[in-house]
């Protein structure tokens, strides 16, 4: 048996749970569930993120501490984890007596090792509000290509990194005033003093996805920097010990909370278990981070070694989860896809969800699409179709002809066997998390099982008199079959389990109850199990999301309202625009372009990646900044015109090889395109 503990990334406490974040909840739960049925002894615990100028901010809009704040969005992110079977053993949240004083007790033993450095920062301060200002409340021109509405760290457009103070024409985006420069302290974690630590640390066995791992080579090889870990007030966190109004960064304490919380639970719920045999240095107990990909670099880097500096034990390894895509795209609110949590257990069954997510995961950081159509079809064939059915089919004359029992002997040892021993390999699945593996494996077995139903069509032979006992020897069997099928699919679909469980009225439901066939054994009257997944019910929730736009999008209003009072330099009208000569517009080579490839950035919102062909040699890499405006299929064969001798730009995602054109009018975006008849490599003029 293992001792292990697990545990979830800790949503933000201030917006709702929506399908995306689902799919690593999901993905631990599973997987704690199929680690208990194996035997183990798992501690699952999560929390929420309670702290950060956003949350701050959004209390501030909604006109309420933000102690009420993240106390309303605790209560609303419990139930809709407790909706779909996500079982923590203890929530907690991050702006506890508990993790304050862990937060406390990590930074000092840090500071005492060396790792604290203090320094003065410049930095834009909002002399309305009396803040200062994070790269994301502040808007300008680039620097670099004059874009304007740009945020403080990067350029959407051009992908030039700068220094906010870099800004052309700063505005705060919380009030509108131009920010000042004001230097302060700042405190620092030294993560350099863990490059060797964390190269090492990085590359051991079972420790990250090798994917990721590899990734993470690229920042040591850029070199670690210093991380700035303190903000000044008013900031809603935990104070810095000896440093009054200096808060900590809210990623400083927010793992620290997978502690806390852990440490919470020992003490409300579970007292035999041991805080210290879990985290000191040399613990044999296990460790792991379930956690969404975009979040890598604050485990794999900062935590480690802040627990490193601090002389305790680091995670034994991360499970790390690709994004979730509704219909093959971002979710989006005009679509009716960014589904809540909340809105899909108004309309569908929680178990469908748990399904399909499980029929599509594996150990891969690899993105995963929850098409709504593949969905319906999928449930119902596997889940309706094979699976229940099975049940349906056989009960009911257990129910009215052999008074409940099954029969004494079992009809079909080898084919029961062989289901028994299906389960070695799909435990091993489950606990390598390649659960699309363990589900594909369960449903050939579901197949095997009806196909032996069919062939014996127990329903023809109850019609013939003196099958009696075959008729009983065939459906017993089909119950062995289901039952061993259920208690695979338990980990995955919980609440199904349970009620197969009763039906069946077995004491035990984990894997090792489940290696003998069950033979004169009473069961319960069958009661149906699960309902199809009615197409109406999912297109009833993606309209309630398209309703749920204007309140979901609520507490950002405030926000962008106030941005409105930002003054913009207007894009200048026809004619107002600078006179240049004829010769300078011959220096700008524009060419028809095909474009071979679209893709969308990881990490970026507003770039697509497009692969041209020129008429060159070589196709040309180009950035190009419509996202928001175009799908990447949209774009895919069409021919557009780009200017082919800009020099090239290195930006966040790569160089970029020219530009494509476009207009614009400030609601919309429309790539220019020739008339049928050009060809790539012409001159545009
Ligand atoms: N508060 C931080 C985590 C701190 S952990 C010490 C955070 N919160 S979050 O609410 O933004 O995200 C919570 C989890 O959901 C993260 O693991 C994140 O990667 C995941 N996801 C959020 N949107 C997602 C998708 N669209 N798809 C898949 N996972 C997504 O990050
Ligand atoms: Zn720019």
């Amino acid at each position: 048996m293992r001792n292990i503990l697990v545990t979830n990334a800790l949503p933000y406490a201030n917006g709702p749970i929506h399908m995306g974040h689902l799919l690593g909840y999901i993905q631990a739960d599973i997987w704690v569930r199929a680690m208990r049925a194996m035997g183990h002894d798992v501690t699952y615990v999560c929390a929420d993120d309670a702290h950060g100028t956003a949350i701050m901010l959004r209390a501030e809009a909604n006109g309420i501490s933000p102690e009420q704040q993240i106390a309303n969005v605790q209560k609303e992110h419990i139930r809709d984890f407790d909706g779909f079977g996500v079982h923590f053993d203890h929530y907690d949240s991050t702006h506890s007596d508990t993790n304050r004083a862990r937060a406390s007790e990590i930074y000092v033993k840090n500071r005492e090792a060396g790792n604290i450095a203090v320094r003065p920062v410049s930095q834009l301060f909002d002399p309305e509000k009396g803040m200062f200002l994070s790269d994301r409340f502040i808007k300008g021109t680039c620097p670099k290509c004059k874009a304007e509405d740009q945020y403080g760290d990067s350029c959407e457009v051009c992908g030039t990194t700068y220094n906010a103070t870099e800004l052309l024409n700063p505005k705060s985006t919380l009030s509108g005033a131009t920010p000042v420069e004001k230097s302060s302290d700042h405190y620092f974690f030294k993560l350099p003093n863990f490059g060797e630590y964390l190269q090492k640390w990085t590359r051991d066995e079972g420790r990250l996805p090798v994917s990721i791992a590899n990734k993470l080579d690229e920042w040591f090889e850029a070199g670690l920097a210093d991380w700035d870990i303190s903000r000044d007030a008013p900031y809603f966190g935990f104070e810095i010990p000896d440093a009054p109004n200096k808060y900590f960064y809210v990623w400083v304490d927010a793992p620290i909370g997978y502690m806390s919380s852990f440490e919470n639970y020992i003490k409300t719920k579970r007292p035999e278990l041991n805080f210290d045999d879990f985290w000191t240095k040399d613990s044999d107990k296990e460790v792991y981070h379930f956690i969404g990909k975009d979040i890598v670099y604050f485990h794999a880097l900062f935590w480690p070694a802040m627990l490193e500096g601090a002389n305790y034990r680091t995670p034994s390894g991360l499970f790390v989860n690709g994004f979730l895509t509704v219909n093959g795209q971002k979710m989006s609110k005009s679509r009716g896809t960014f589904i809540k949590a909340e809105t899909y257990l108004q309309h569908l069954n929680p178990e469908y969800l748990r399904y399909y997510f499980a029929s599509k995961l594996s150990d891969k950081v690899e993105d995963s699409d929850l098409n709504l159509d593949d969905f319906v079809q999928k449930v119902n064939s596997d889940l309706v179709g094979k699976v229940v059915n099975i049940a349906s089919r056989c009960a009911k004359f257990i129910n009215t002809k052999f008074d409940n029992k099954l029969s004494a002997t079992c009809a079909e040892p080898e084919l029961v066997q062989s289901f028994i021993d299906a389960g070695d390999s799909i435990a091993k699945a489950y606990e390598a998390r390649e659960f699309s593996t363990a589900i594909r494996e369960i449903m050939a077995l579901a197949d095997k099982a009806n196909q032996y139903i069919d062939e014996k069509k127990p329903w023809a032979l109850a019609k013939v008199e003196g099958e009696e006992q075959q008729v009983h020897n065939v459906c017993s069997v089909g119950i062995n079959l289901f039952r061993q099928l259920a208690v695979y699919l338990a980990p995955v679909l919980p609440t199904l389990a349970a009620q197969v469980q009763e039906f069946l009225k077995l004491d035990r439901f984990d894997f090792a109850s489940a290696k003998t066939a069950l033979v004169d054994h009473e069961i319960a009257l069958f009661q149906p199990l699960m309902q199809r997944v009615d197409p109406k019910a999912v297109a009833a929730m993606v309209d309630a999301s398209k309703d749920s736009l204007a309140a979901a999008a609520e507490p950002v209003k405030v926000e962008k309202k106030k941005e409105k009072k930002v003054e913009k330099k207007p894009e200048p009208k026809v004619g107002e625009a600078e006179i240049i000569g004829i010769e300078d517009f011959m220096k700008v080579d524009l060419r028809v372009a095909e474009v071979l490839e679209a893709a969308t950035v990881e990490g970026s919102d507003k770039l697509l990646q497009l692969t041209l062909n020129v008429g060159e040699a070589e196709p040309r890499n180009v950035f190009s900044g419509i996202r928001e405006f175009y799908q990447p299929e949209d774009l895919k064969g069409k021919l557009v015109v780009m200017v082919a001798n800009l020099a090239p730009r290195k930006m966040r995602f790569g160089i970029s090889n020219g530009m494509v054109l476009a207009a614009g009018n400030g609601e919309g975006v429309w790539v220019i395109s020739p008339e049928s008849g050009a060809k790539a490599g012409d001159k545009v003029s």
